[in-house]
């Protein structure tokens, strides 16, 4: 998938507004290595470099970690697979922020994230958990089967793993979870009526393979009507987040 980083920038900067509470889990130690995986345009690899850290950003998308040098050039960045890398010294802590649930390949991200720490380092992350958007992929799937697109009403893009699959994952991959929670996080769009199609076109376009550019448009506004009782909280309109986050050491 080929990112437009401005507008991820711009509009979804909840993304790493969020992930800041999130580092309070990572918990930096003035002079550890750290790896962010799945950085996008960095924001929160600068954080942890200010608390110390001497870290690294990687993500697959060429446009973001161009993005990331251009917004932080006294950070390294690398364009780099999460669910396949190898690192030059091992490090004592691997990160990552909303990154993970767009990688189906569970098993490379934690052989690889395994391989990179030292003995006693930290995995720290956050993802969408199982039922993550439900009820706005429940609304898509609905209008799309309704209008015949039976393919891309099956579409599957994102990987939201239960508390249990995950942990267990971990566990099987030579981890400690030392600490996992699943929980919801109501999260608001910008933007007012428009929130759910700008949402759905910057991170869910997949869903519209193979549909007429004119018809998109009516089933974005039929999704948002779907919605608007669950999203529209007297003109903010909400998703229905819900995180899984985890702390797992290599043992
Ligand atoms: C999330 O952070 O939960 C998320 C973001 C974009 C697409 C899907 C999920």
């Amino acid at each position: 998938m080929k990112w437009n980083a401005d507008l991820y920038d711009d509009k979804h900067s909840f993304v790493s507004q969020f992930g800041e509470n999130v580092l309070e889990l990572l918990d930096v130690k003035a002079g550890e290595s750290i790896l962010d995986i799945g950085c996008g345009t960095g924001d929160l690899t600068k954080l942890i470099k200010e608390q110390g850290a001497d870290v690294i950003g990687t993500d697959n998308s060429p446009e973001m970690i161009a993005q990331a040098r251009f917004k932080y050039p006294d950070v390294r960045f690398e364009v780099e697979d999460a669910a396949n890398f190898t690192v030059e010294y091992p490090c004592d802590a691997v990160f990552s922020n909303a990154a993970l649930h767009w990688i189906h390949n569970s098993a490379g991200v934690i052989r690889s994230v395994f391989e990179a720490l030292k003995p006693g380092g930290r995995f720290v992350a956050e993802m969408g958990g199982k039922g993550n958007v439900g009820k706005l992929r429940a609304a898509l799937k609905q209008v799309l089967q309704q209008r015949g697109y039976t393919m891309q009403a099956e579409t599957q893009i994102w990987y939201f793993p239960s508390l249990g699959e995950y942990t267990n994952l971990l566990e099987r991959g030579g981890f400690r979870v030392t600490y996992a929670a699943h929980f919801d996080r109501k999260t608001p769009l910008q933007d007012g009526d428009q929130g759910v199609a700008k949402w759905i076109k910057m991170f869910g376009s997949q869903y519209f393979k193979g549909i007429p550019e004119a018809e998109q448009a009516d089933i974005l506004q039929e999704v948002t009507d779907l919605l608007e009782p669950a999203y529209n909280e007297n003109g903010q309109w909400y998703a229905d987040y819900k995180r899984l986050r985890f702390i797992a050491i290599k043992e």
